[in-house]
């Protein structure tokens, strides 16, 4: 995808020694599709070569306010106005409490001075020394730095550079990648708390076998990251799948038809949307087995009983918040075919005001899905895209729905 595409970013590096981590993010920003000016401190060149910048950025680096290639010797103006966000990564403690003062004696910390503040927006990646980060005086400056408006990502945990292990990596580039492309999303969903359910159940017959489905979480991940990119709070429950938690999003993993209900009915008790996504198994065995079953020789095959599952989405969709309209219940229909006629009769019978069909063989696995939205006025066709950008326009569809007057 190319969700930068449009976006010039100035990359700021001052010293650490994440400056390494920045030569990858670079090269991801670019790849997805921003352009990228580099900027670096007299530090951080001690750490990494404005050569190994440029051939990445594809650009000149910028280290100097002095710069005479700039007709008016001016970098600092001309650099910042051209620019959506400036992006600094890594930030030391010094440069964070440099910026926290509105000092200005080196080109980076001119520019984010000098920039216009409502236009280009200041992102920043500490990184830096455990006992730095903890220090009264940085979480001060950091408390103080999102005061003025900054946006501060926040730090990994692990291993440091130092032989020291605690908070105060800078974040991956994948990380902050995401966090940056989440930045530019608009916020439709502010204030929200967004419980999604995802991915199949498990349902066992016996400790070693049971019955699921083909579902493989896709769209229900991809939805939980858009919401929680348009700013909502996200707590994700998700069946039995492989795939990495969004960033941001609280997850909680269960097995069973009724666990994922269990789960559902109690975040929903405080959330204000719920997606449900998750292909629930109708039906589980009646019993399941303590040991695992055994041939007993005379080719019969044992006798499973099946009973029902609660419907989740039907259950938290006639529950008094969502009858009052506190909490808002989307639903997904997976067909193999009339999915019109289907989604509509589904809406119905789940009590839901949205109510969203997909055809299951076409999307289950794949990257790739095409949506078709029912509810009270009629039908809009999302057409076949990648998930996550059907999950973002979904969440805008979901927005709007949710700020219209009456729902
Ligand atoms: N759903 C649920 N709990 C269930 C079954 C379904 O919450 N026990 C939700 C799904 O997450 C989805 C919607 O209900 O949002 C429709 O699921 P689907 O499997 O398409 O429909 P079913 O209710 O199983 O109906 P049918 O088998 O007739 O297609």
């Amino acid at each position: 995808m190319n969700d930068l595409a449009g976006k010039h970013i100035v990359l700021g590096l001052t010293g650490g020694i994440a400056c390494y981590k920045a030569a990858e993010l670079c090269r991801a920003l670019i790849k997805e599709g921003a352009t990228v000016q580099v900027v670096m401190t007299e530090a951080a060149a001690q750490f990494i070569t404005p050569v190994t910048m440029q051939a990445l950025s594809n650009r000149p680096v910028y280290d100097s306010q002095w710069d005479a290639r700039e007709g008016n010797n001016m970098a600092h103006i001309n650099l910042s106005r051209e620019a959506d966000a400036i992006l600094i990564a890594p930030c030391s403690a010094d440069f964070m409490a440099k910026l926290l003062h509105g000092r200005a004696d080196d080109l980076l910390s001119l520019m984010c001075l000098a920039r216009p503040i409502d236009k280009v927006s200041l992102l920043v990646a500490p990184a830096m020394n455990r006992e730095m980060w903890a220090h009264p005086a940085t979480q001060r400056n950091l408390a103080q730095l999102q005061a003025d408006g900054t946006t501060v990502f926040g730090v990994g945990t692990g291993e440091q550079a130092c032989g020291e292990t605690g908070d105060g990596r800078m974040l991956e580039p994948d990380e902050l990648l995401q966090d940056v492309v989440a930045f530019f999303q608009p916020k439709v969903l502010a204030g929200q708390h967004v419980l999604v359910s995802a991915g199949p159940t498990y349902e066992a017959i016996d400790p070693v076998r049971g019955i699921t489905n083909l579902s493989s979480g896709k769209m229900g991940f991809a939805i939980a990251r858009a919401a929680c990119e348009a700013g909502a709070r996200v707590t994700l429950v998700a069946g039995p799948v492989s795939l990495p938690t969004p960033r941001g999003v609280e997850r909680l993993d269960v097995r069973s038809a009724s666990n994922m209900l269990e789960a559902c009915v109690d975040i929903a008790r405080a959330a204000t949307v719920f997606i449900a996504t998750a292909a629930v198994a109708d039906w589980r065995p009646a019993a399941s087995a303590n040991h695992k079953i055994k041939k007993d020789g005379s080719g019969a095959a044992p006798q499973l009983a099946f009973v029902e599952n609660a419907d989740i989405l039907a259950t938290i969709a006639r529950s008094p918040r969502a009858a009052s309209g506190a909490l808002y219940c989307v639903g997904f229909a997976a067909e193999s075919h009339d999915l019109l006629a289907h989604a509509t009769a589904k809406r119905e019978r789940k009590g839901v005001p949205l109510l969203v069909g997909n055809i299951g063989p076409a999307t289950f696995g794949q990257d790739e899905n095409a949506l078709m939205l029912v509810d009270a006025h009629g039908v809009r066709e999302l057409p076949r895209n990648n998930k996550l950008a059907l999950a973002r326009q979904l969440v805008a569809e979901i927005a709007t729905r949710l700020h219209a007057p009456a729902r």
